[in-house]
């Protein structure tokens, strides 16, 4: 590896937000230039709640994906308190709907179809066990009693700690970690437990979303944390622990409904993902600890083969637009009009 270049194993997205019909359009393009397979989230407008639903979003996925691409979309269920624990069989004799996704309630963006209860999905966790099927968690609570910026460390408290307590067997991921306390419960837990990590988290703190103005683009559910806790989740993701990998959480929004009263929780970072995390690796002089973070770590824990093609990526400045055309609207991605110090020069 010369220090201007850098090749890797084809990475894979652990953690996406692809949207439908025609936001397809320029979302799928966007991954399958730098990913091999994303874990897909089900939060659509009307959730994938049934493995029919998850067949068929793929194939309208599928259909956007560019020919020189060989992306593939994996597929999730989105728990509600009344999945059965029959669904998770079928999901098993696919292929391709490999987890299934938990939302409290009320948590984030489309989840109010979201588990109320945990001890209501019991059975469906148990189902799960046996397929030795992830359970993928958005990892806050949600009462309103509680600060927002300690919604994290409430729930691995409250309703995590107990659930891996009664179920010590459970694969399951914490998605997009911001916090210490998350990483230190990660690294205290045996390797069925891990955590993805986005790339906004590890390169922006609350004062990118608070100081000097508001700054909608910057808002993304969980929040942003204190420095403090950026630098323990870059320390986590450059550690070579293998229950960190990459999820990037890129969530993209109509920009009217980001720079509005009641703005929408999502970064659109795609367009530059695997770059942003380059650039993270790079500033800390750990390069050589991405491609198992970005390309291994995430594909060993779902049981999946590694990627057999790469990607090359220069160091080198481009200025991301400042939107994107997205279904009738636009998105502002991360960095909208500013630099990204890295560049994807290839996927073969
Ligand atoms: O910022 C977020 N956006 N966090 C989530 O949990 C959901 C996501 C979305 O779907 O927009
Ligand atoms: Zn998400």
């Amino acid at each position: 590896m010369n220090s201007d270049s850098l090749s890797l194993t084809l990475p894979d997205d652990w953690h996406l937000h692809l949207r439908d019909d025609e936001a397809l359009h320029t979302t799928v393009p966007h991954s399958a230039r730098c990913f091999g397979r994303a874990i897909t989230m089900p939060n659509l407008k009307s959730p994938v709640t049934s493995v029919d639903a998850a067949l068929d979003y793929r194939d309208r996925i599928l259909s956007y994906v560019p020919q020189a691409n060989r992306f593939q979309p994996l597929m999730t269920l989105y728990l509600t308190d009344s999945l059965s624990p029959q669904e998770i069989d079928k999901a098993r004799e696919t292929d391709c709907v490999v987890a299934v996704k938990y939302y409290p309630a009320g948590a984030t963006t489309n989840s109010d179809n979201g588990v109320t209860e945990i001890s209501r999905i019991y059975p469906v966790i148990e189902r799960m066990i046996e397929h030795d099927m992830p359970l993928l968690v958005h990892g806050e609570v949600t009462d309103h009693c509680i600060d927002i910026f300690d919604r994290e460390r409430q729930f691995i408290q409250t309703i995590l700690q107990p659930l891996i307590r009664h179920y010590p067997t459970l694969k399951l991921v914490l998605e997009h970690i911001t916090t210490s306390h998350a990483v230190d419960f990660v690294q205290q837990q045996p390797a069925n437990i891990a955590a993805t990590i986005t790339a906004h988290h590890l390169l922006y703190n609350r004062n990118d979303l608070l100081a000097g103005g508001i700054r909608p683009h910057f808002y993304c559910l969980p929040l942003l944390k204190r420095s403090s806790h950026q630098q323990a989740l870059i320390e986590a993701a450059i550690s070579g622990n293998p229950s960190f990998f990459l999820g990037t959480d890129s969530a993209p929004h109509g920009r009217a409904s980001k720079e509005t009263d009641c703005g929408c929780a999502g970064i659109y970072s795609a367009p530059a993902a695997i770059e942003l995390y380059a650039e993270v690796f790079d500033s800390h002089a750990a390069l050589e600890k991405l491609e198992a973070f970005a390309s291994f770590y995430g594909a060993d824990f779902y049981g999946l083969p590694h990627n057999q093609s790469s990607i090359t990526l220069l160091r080198k400045d481009w200025h991301m637009p400042s939107e994107y055309r997205l279904a009738g609207d636009v998105v502002v991605p991360i960095r909208a009009g500013d630099t990204i110090a890295w560049q994807l020069e290839s996927n073969s």
